[in-house]
């Protein structure tokens, strides 16, 4: 049925939070704030640049979203009294370079790919580090595509992202399955037209606005079941 499966990259293939340990070593007793607030910022900051100036042609506030994670952290720990030396910026946004991927995911993707189906990313990330972090965990054969909203200079959700997905492959609409952790990225997905599956490793609610996702599930094996 689905000829396309497109994954969210940060937070869905990628646990963001895996840095909340290096945090916690660096800034004892606040390593899981600050991994939580850190990530908030810097979703926020991606929806700033793009709100603030939704030309198709690109955000002329755009910055590429390596950097856009580099302001959040020095914003985070300046709002949470820590000092952040340049050797912990380093040593975070190494990490953040190399972060790990859930234990599924290689798994899953291969899956996808034996049983004849598209794979690709969709992600805010940048060129640069979506390479970085897809090659560290060993994803490179088992994606057709990494495609980066860089391309447009327009942040999810704005659905000049989502469309690249229509413009990087000859499929419609609904022949594509976007699957991702993000509750905000998932809806906004169903909103421009795509069947969702929402991870919810946590078993958070979902939002209270838009529809409900197609699927959802608690790991990314999940997706395998609904093919
Ligand atoms: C991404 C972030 C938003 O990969 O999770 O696009």
């Amino acid at each position: 049925m689905y000829k396309l499966i497109a994954f969210d990259a940060y937070g869905t293939l990628f646990d963001v939070y895996s840095v909340g340990q290096l945090a916690e070593e660096l800034f004892p007793c606040h390593g899981q704030a600050l991994a939580l607030m850190w990530r908030d910022r810097q979703i926020e900051y991606t929806r700033l640049v793009t709100m603030s100036d939704p030309n198709p042609n690109g955000s002329k506030y755009y910055l590429p979203f390596w950097d856009i994670t580099i302001r959040a952290l020095r914003y985070v720990c300046k709002r949470m009294d820590l000092e952040l030396k340049p050797e912990f910026e380093k040593r975070l946004m190494d990490q953040y370079a190399r972060l790990a991927g859930f234990e599924d995911s290689l798994k899953v993707l291969k899956s996808i790919k034996e049983r004849g189906i598209a794979t690709a990313i969709l992600s805010n990330g940048s060129r640069e580090m979506l390479s970085t972090v897809v090659q560290s965990n060993g994803l490179t054969p088992y994606l057709d595509k990494v495609v980066t909203i860089e391309d447009v200079r327009l942040f999810k959700t704005a659905p000049q992202a989502y469309e690249l997905l229509l413009k990087g492959f000859a499929v419609q609409k609904n022949e594509i399955l976007f699957v991702s952790s993000n509750a905000w990225d998932a809806l906004a997905a169903k909103w421009f037209g795509f069947d969702v599956f929402w991870i919810n490793r946590q078993g958070h609610p979902y939002e209270e606005i838009g529809e409900r996702p197609n699927y959802e599930g608690n790991s990314l094996s999940k997706v395998l079941e609904i093919l």
